[in-house]
């Protein structure tokens, strides 16, 4: 990837959450409540991403929870490498998604799927960079 092309400086915005693959969702979810003291949501099935996810929410940014949903979930193979669970993304917030998806991929890096942003857990469009093109990180973007 090409990181200085002239690109204008200030896309990326705010931590809006890391994602953790947990093989017990409920588990995962009481012991953030119960022995971290943290604020926890339900849990809230996104059949279309193949996710169950528990939002905890910090002060200064939010820790999402993910269990798997279905036979096609994404973080099952995850799981199977992780099966303890681990830090399974990263979401950054961008003013303007297309944009930034353009601009991205001007750069040389890849948007997983066909490249639309879906909308995500928060109602929001999102899209993944490939954690190949970001030293093994997957990136979510998601507009705020
Ligand atoms: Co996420």
């Amino acid at each position: 990837m090409d990181g200085n092309n002239g690109e204008e400086t200030g896309m990326i915005g705010r931590l809006n959450h890391v994602a953790i693959a947990v093989p017990d969702l409920e588990a995962a979810a009481r012991l953030y409540r119960e022995v971290l003291g943290a604020e926890v949501s339900e849990a809230v099935a996104q059949p279309e991403h193949g996710v169950v996810t528990v939002f905890v929410t910090l002060a200064n940014t939010k820790i999402e929870l993910l269990g798997v949903y279905g036979e096609e979930s994404p973080i099952a193979r995850f799981l199977e490498r992780n099966p303890s669970g681990g830090i399974h993304h990263i979401c950054l917030e961008v003013d303007d998604i297309a944009a930034a998806r353009d601009r991205l991929v001007r750069q040389g890096a890849r948007v997983l799927g066909d490249g639309a942003p879906k909308i995500g857990a928060h109602g929001k469009p999102v899209l993944f960079l490939h954690p190949k093109d970001f030293m093994g990180t997957l990136i979510e973007l998601e507009e705020a």
